[in-house]
């Protein structure tokens, strides 16, 4: 039985256990895709709390690309300095440091969520269709120029996260962002070769999967999110996900699996560990590395999807806000105290001033500012 505190070969990247820092929007880069001082303290401090792999938040590949002004880009080699900081100090702090690159077409241009509606100025969005999300904006088709310059954006955006110091490069296919928009026929009603049946819908992600890949260097790692159903009749479903996720095994190193996001009357049957079978099905059906994300809050929890075989490590986001320390303290109430070990820094705020200390986390010095 394989356990959430046991560590994890990602294609040759050593991961210290099974638990990830799912990716997380915080709609507070400065308006050129700059990150500031808050994505480095918000993601040094997950990564402090013990786990394994931090995923940087959605990062645009192009400035249309953003869901919000205040997305973090990658979309110019200017941006690669500011990246290379966060990577360090995810590194610093243990955790293996990924980011996840995306783009939002039909769902670009809106304003942060505690703001609400169009982002102000707003700008052209573009999409598979002419189709709108709810109310929102509807995209511009893209034509095939528009479909190959956003292809070379993801490789592009790629080569400039590796040069940052990224091991781990995770491709948005998930909640309803171009990707994905690609591959539902409810968002794609194109009848050329990027639309139609399952080939055609798909033939986008398979180009991203194919485009990142041929630019990422030995040790680095690519992964792809997806939503395993829209949970809308008629849309993406969780079969077609597995025979996708089959198909880009050869290329894939792990599988994100999420779902939703996509059309507006989605009804999300919504419980702890919601989203597991979705993970669980497309282990078994592509014998890949994956994970689960969606409502994983307790240890217990956690070490059952592993130890179970449902999935390969587990993601969390709200959890993770709530606490950056969950992972260790996810270990003490298993039982396996040292499992997550302790920044030496904080060690007295664990273990008192005056007991031994326990398994403690002692790393490089820590880069200057
Ligand atoms: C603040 C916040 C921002 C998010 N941003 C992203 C994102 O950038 N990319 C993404 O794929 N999912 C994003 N999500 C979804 C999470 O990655 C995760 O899949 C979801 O919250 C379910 O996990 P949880 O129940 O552990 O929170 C975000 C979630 C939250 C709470």
């Amino acid at each position: 039985m394989t356990d959430l505190f046991s560590p994890l070969d990602l294609a040759g990247i050593a991961l210290r256990n099974r638990i990830g820092v799912a990716p997380m929007c915080q709609y507070s880069a400065a308006n050129d895709g700059r990150p500031t001082q808050w994505h480095l303290a918000h993601l040094m401090h997950l990564a402090l709390g013990g786990a394994a792999l931090v995923i940087v938040e959605a990062t645009a590949v192009t400035p249309e690309g953003r869901i919000s002004p205040g997305d973090l880009g990658l979309w110019d080699d200017s941006l690669i300095e500011p990246h290379a900081k966060l990577a360090a100090a995810i590194s610093a702090a243990g955790a293996v440091p990924g980011i996840q690159l995306g783009h939002a077409g039909r769902k670009a241009s809106r304003n942060a969520p505690w703001l609400g509606g169009p982002a102000e100025p707003s700008w052209e969005v573009i999409g598979p269709s002419a189709v709108a999300f709810g109310d929102f904006a509807t995209p511009k088709a893209m034509s095939d120029a528009d479909i190959a310059d956003t292809l070379k954006a993801f490789a592009d955006a790629a080569i400039r996260a590796v040069k940052a110091g990224y091991r781990f490069i995770e491709l948005h296919g998930a909640h309803g962002y171009l990707i994905h928009q690609f591959l539902s026929p409810l968002s794609n009603t194109r009848n050329d070769a990027w639309g139609g049946d399952f080939a055609g819908r798909s033939r986008f992600a398979r180009e991203a999967v194919a485009a990142v890949k041929a630019v990422l260097p030995a040790g680095v790692a690519l992964g792809i999110r997806f939503s395993h159903t829209d949970w809308v009749p008629g849309g993406w479903t969780t079969e077609e996900t597995v025979q996708l996720c089959a198909d880009l095994k050869p290329s894939v190193d792990l599988f994100d699996i999420s779902s939703g996001g996509l059309h507006h009357e989605q009804k999300i049957v919504l419980g702890p560990g919601y989203q597991v079978p979705g993970a669980k099905a497309v282990r078994e059906g592509t014998g890949a590395l994956t994970t689960a994300v969606g409502l994983i809050t307790e240890a217990e929890q956690a070490q059952a999807i592993i130890a179970e075989g449902s999935a390969d490590m587990v993601l969390m986001a709200r959890a993770l806000l709530r606490d950056p320390f969950w992972p260790i303290r996810a270990a003490q109430s298993l039982g396996k105290s040292g499992a997550v070990p302790v920044p030496p820094q904080y060690e007295r705020g664990w273990h008192g001033a005056n007991k031994p200390p326990m398994e403690l986390a002692v790393g490089e010095p820590m880069p200057a500012l």
